[in-house]
């Protein structure tokens, strides 16, 4: 009794307070801000609709906050939602802020956003960094108010609509990152304005002249775009100009030497254009000026750099690279430029030789980076290394024509990075580079060194610490010998090549003690015997040791490599069977088992992440039962795999230090890929034992761009199924035991631009189709009975003395055909581009191969003529 009575007091005021508190907090909005919503309903119900409009993408690259929009809910007071601000007294919205807002959604003329009348007295619109795509409405003309309008990094299209130009009140206009086409409209009567930035965009036309108006103007962007024609010769008029960058467009003429008569210039950026001319900086007599940064390089420019160039005295980066100065330099016009962070003065093609001695004795007090690669550098020391040295971060001298290897860099403690490639140094790799104790990256490939010295200074500071080297790049020398095992301490290793030597010996055991970094390895192209290394590599993206001599089994251990995407072990002596167990690599995308000794069947595996695999030139064998590709997804649909944030289109690393490398024979040519593009797909089964029918599962792989299935056994007949494979280029089914026709569906495969059928026992009609008129007669040789319309114009050049045939195109049906050649020619359009990029990348392995097999097919083509003749009679 007692203790219930005691338990209700305790009770009672405790429910008293609840309810005061309850009643405070309720009543907040009493005691603190106004009763009624501040936000307006039409506002708030705008807004909401707003957000209905447009979806929230998921996954999305900012996913670590909730996107703002999630915040936002009917019943509560949108002056609070994340990204509005209102008007404290009339509570207008007058700041919508959706920048990193994970939205996605394609605008349109009545987008509700752009109804105006909804939020008319926005002054900040700031919809960066999200998905939106489409048009931008021109009523955006009618936010009269706007001050900052932002609508950079989005996928918006079109032009950009003249309207924006009535924005007036506009301080702040960034439209970067989009895919906006056309002119630029009338910006002339922005004359608040000073940020205006339409960076990364597809504009055309030349400078727009109406900006020279715009004498607020501080920060000027019009990089990345497609301008033409000349810079204006005076640009004084922006006196208020802080930054001006246009680089990567094609401007030609001049460069504006008014741009340096303004003030407040801190930084130009005018890199990769087409500008040309002698350089003239106008006349600044005195050492004074706020330029920091001046890059003028990738352009025509000829002629001297004008010695003037010396009262930028408070330029901290400066770059002439491919300056074509076509006569001497005098480099001391730059040691006044004590500010100087980063100096390029790569490609000058000057007759003047650089003394590397003499710019580190300067008193370039803050150089951290200097590139003199292209030019011809004397870095031998005759005199003892002077007292003073000017201690530097990153020196490149790739190209310079160096012989030795230069013994002043033993005291550049503080280098991470020297690239001294290209050069033709000899002899041993001096023991002390090892020493330098900041070293990171060092490029010492295409020279001819011979070895590497014994690191016998080793000090203190290598043993105890971690060292600190990562990137050692050291292909197309003359190393010969075994891998010396020093490379061992390296145990912060993240690339290594050393492929194009002539390295022999085995792979070194200790390499094991860099399992925790090391993630590209290029070994390819040397003399190494023996096994691969079971113990090794838990960390490797890469593992190359093509075009050695190495023997034994794929070690299982390699199971364990849960970063693996390119393993190529092409031209060796292995001798296993099928690594079916790879496919439980999940990064996998480029597997090259080519001349080899790997035989037996090819057990059912799915490689769902594989985008090449070569297993040609083994002895693999039996059947590939007909739902074999099922679940390759990488080679059926692209994106699976994709990493959305990497702009990188090859594989290798991201910072292109290591590109990945392989042999391929495309298009009947074998050739070695320098670099591996990441949507490249290819499937290599040629060369091998492979018996019974192609699997029908290989239309499921859509993505395919190269299929080559030829001089095995396959028997049956070719499945319709490919003429889905809509991205092929090249198809090689030929010396097989294939019967029955050529699927009429592969007729339609516009890309396919090489094809190769003979030596099969195949009949019947060729399809049509562009693609199957362009083929070489040969392709079709060899076979039991193939005829029709597309082989007798392959293979007119047989018949070539009637040019009467070709001149007189009479039917209908011509030109139906001449139609069906524009549109194909127009849809080939990509696949042009593509065969362009392959091209340009592509390096002709065996071009002698080429003629023979060329004389060879010629010869075939002879041959093969009058059967298709008699079996076209019947008809
Ligand atoms: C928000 O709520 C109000 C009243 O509760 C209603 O009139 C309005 O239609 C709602 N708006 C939306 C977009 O749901
Ligand atoms: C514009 O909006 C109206 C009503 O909201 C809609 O019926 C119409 O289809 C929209 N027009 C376009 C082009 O989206
Ligand atoms: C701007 O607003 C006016 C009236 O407020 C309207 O007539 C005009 O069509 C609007 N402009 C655009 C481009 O929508
Ligand atoms: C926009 O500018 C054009 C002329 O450049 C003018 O005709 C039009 O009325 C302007 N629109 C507004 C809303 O000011
Ligand atoms: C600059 O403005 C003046 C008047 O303020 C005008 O006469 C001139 O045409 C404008 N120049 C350009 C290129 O728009
Ligand atoms: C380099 O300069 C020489 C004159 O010294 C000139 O003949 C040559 O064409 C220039 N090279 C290039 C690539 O412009
Ligand atoms: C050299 O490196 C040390 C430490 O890494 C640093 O304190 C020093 O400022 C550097 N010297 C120069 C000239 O950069
Ligand atoms: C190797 O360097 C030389 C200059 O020493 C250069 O001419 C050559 O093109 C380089 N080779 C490769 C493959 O980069
Ligand atoms: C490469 O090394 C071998 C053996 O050491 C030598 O015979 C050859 O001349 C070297 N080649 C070059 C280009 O230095
Ligand atoms: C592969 O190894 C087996 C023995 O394991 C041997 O019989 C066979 O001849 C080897 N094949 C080649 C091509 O060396």
């Amino acid at each position: 009794m007692k203790g219930s009575w005691n338990s209700t007091t305790i009770i009672i005021p405790f429910t008293l307070f609840s309810l005061i508190f309850l009643f405070i907090s309720k009543c907040q909005d009493v005691f603190g801000v106004p009763t009624e919503h501040l936000c307006h309903p039409g506002q708030r119900d705008a807004l909401l609709e707003l957000k209905k409009e447009f979806e929230i993408k998921k996954p999305c690259s900012d996913g670590a906050l909730p996107p703002k929009t999630e915040s936002w809910a009917n019943h509560s007071d949108c002056c609070y939602w994340e990204g509005i601000t209102c008007n404290p007294k009339s509570g207008e919205v007058i700041e919508l802020d959706l920048s990193r807002g994970c939205l996605q959604g394609r605008f349109h003329s009545n987008t509700s956003l752009f109804r105006v009348q909804n939020l008319p007295f926005l002054t900040t619109l700031d919809l960066s960094y999200n998905y939106f795509s489409g048009h931008i409405p021109s009523s955006i003309e009618n936010f009269s108010h706007l001050t900052t309008l932002d609508l950079s990094k989005n996928y918006f299209s079109g032009g950009i609509p003249s309207s924006v130009g009535n924005l007036s009140h506009l301080t702040f206009l960034d439209l970067s990152g989009n895919e906006f086409v056309g002119e630029m409209p009338y910006f002339g009567n922005m004359n608040q304005l000073t940020n205006l930035n339409v960076d990364s965009n597809e504009l055309t036309g030349t400078f727009p002249l109406p900006l020279l108006n715009l004498t607020m103007l501080s920060d000027l962007s019009l990089s990345r775009n497609q301008f033409t024609g000349t810079l204006p010769s005076k640009m004084s008029s922006l006196s208020n100009l802080e930054y001006f960058e246009a680089w990567g467009n094609a401007f030609t003429g001049t460069l504006p030497s008014s741009l340096f008569t303004i003030p407040s210039l801190t930084s130009i950026d005018l890199r990769n254009n087409q500008l040309n001319g002698v350089l003239d900086f106008g006349n600044i007599s005195s050492p004074s000026s706020t330029l920091t940064v001046l890059d003028i390089s990738n352009n025509n420019f000829i002629g001297p750099i004008p010695r003037s160039i010396s009262n930028f005295i408070n330029l901290q980066d400066l770059d002439l690279s491919y300056l074509n100065t076509q006569g001497p330099v005098d480099f001391s016009i730059f040691m006044n430029l004590k500010s100087l962070l980063l100096l390029n003065l790569s490609h000058l093609n000057t007759t003047t030789t650089i003394d590397l001695n003499a710019l580190l004795s300067s008193h370039l007090n803050s150089i951290y980076s200097v590139d003199l690669s292209g030019n011809h550098v004397s870095a031998t020391t005759k005199t003892p290394v002077a007292d003073h040295h000017q201690l530097i971060s990153q020196l490149y001298l790739s190209g310079c024509g160096i012989t030795e290897f230069p013994e002043l860099l033993r005291s550049q403690v503080n280098i991470t990075n020297l690239d001294i490639s290209n050069n033709k140094i000899k002899g041993q790799v001096p023991g002390w580079l090892w020493t330098l104790p900041n070293l990171i990256f060092v490029d010492l490939s295409n020279n001819t060194f011979s070895g590497f010295e014994r690191p016998t200074e080793l000090g203190p500071s290598f043993i105890t610490t971690k060292p600190s080297m990562q990137y050692l790049v050291a292909s197309k020398n003359n190393f010969t010998g075994n891998i010396p095992s020093s490379i061992c301490a390296l145990r912060s290793l993240i690339t290594l090549d050393l492929s194009d030597n002539n390295l022999n010996g085995s792979i070194p055991h200790c390499m094991g003690n860099l399992k925790s970094t090391l993630s590209f390895l290029n070994l390819r192209h040397n003399r190494l015997g023996g096994g691969l290394p079971k113990n090794i590599f838990k960390s490797l993206r890469s593992l190359d040791v093509g075009h050695n001599q190495l023997v034994g089994k794929l070690p299982r251990s390699f199971i364990h490599l849960s970063t693996l995407e390119v393993l190529n072990v092409e031209n060796n002596r292995l001798n296993d069977t099928f690594p079916s167990w790879l496919s439980s690599l999940k990064k996998l995308q480029v597997l090259v088992l080519r001349s080899n000794a790997f035989h037996g069947p090819i057990h059912h595996a799915s490689f769902r992440t594989l985008r090449i695999i070569d297993l040609s030139r083994n002895h693999f064998s039996g059947t590939l039962p007909s739902n074999y590709f099922v679940n390759w997804n990488a080679m059926s649909s692209l994106g699976g795999n994709e990493d959305p944030s990497s702009k990188e289109n090859y594989l290798g690393d991201s910072f292109r230090y290591y590109h990945d490398s392989m042999v391929l024979t495309n298009k009947g040519v074998e050739m070695e890929l320098v670099r591996i593009l990441k949507i490249y797909t290819a499937l290599d089964f040629s060369e091998n034992k492979f018996e019974g029918e192609i699997p029908r599962s290989i239309g499921l792989l859509k993505e395919l761009h190269v299929l080559n299935l030829s001089s095995n056994d396959f028997t049956g007949h070719i499945p319709s199924s490919m003429g889905n494979l809509r991205e092929l280029e090249s198809l090689d089914v030929s010396q097989n035991k294939l019967s029955g026709e050529i699927p009429q569906e592969l007729g339609n495969l516009s890309y396919l631009a090489y094809m190769n059928f003979s030596f099969n026992q195949l009949g019947g009609l060729l399809p049509g189709g562009t693609q199957f008129r362009r083929q070489k007669c040969s392709s079709f040789g060899d076979n039991l009975g193939l005829y029709g319309p597309s082989l007798d114009e392959v293979c007119v050049d047989i018949h070539a003395s009637t040019p009467q045939e070709h001149e007189q195109p009479e039917s209908e049906e011509e030109e139906k055909e001449m139609f069906s050649w524009i549109a194909a020619a127009i849809g080939l359009g990509p696949g042009i581009a593509f065969g362009l990029t392959i091209g340009y990348i592509l390096v002709c392995y065996k071009p002698e191969w080429f003629m023979n097999h060329f004389q060879r097919n010629k010869h075939r083509s002879r041959r093969r003529r009058s059967t298709t003749k008699l079996k076209k009679e019947p008809n």
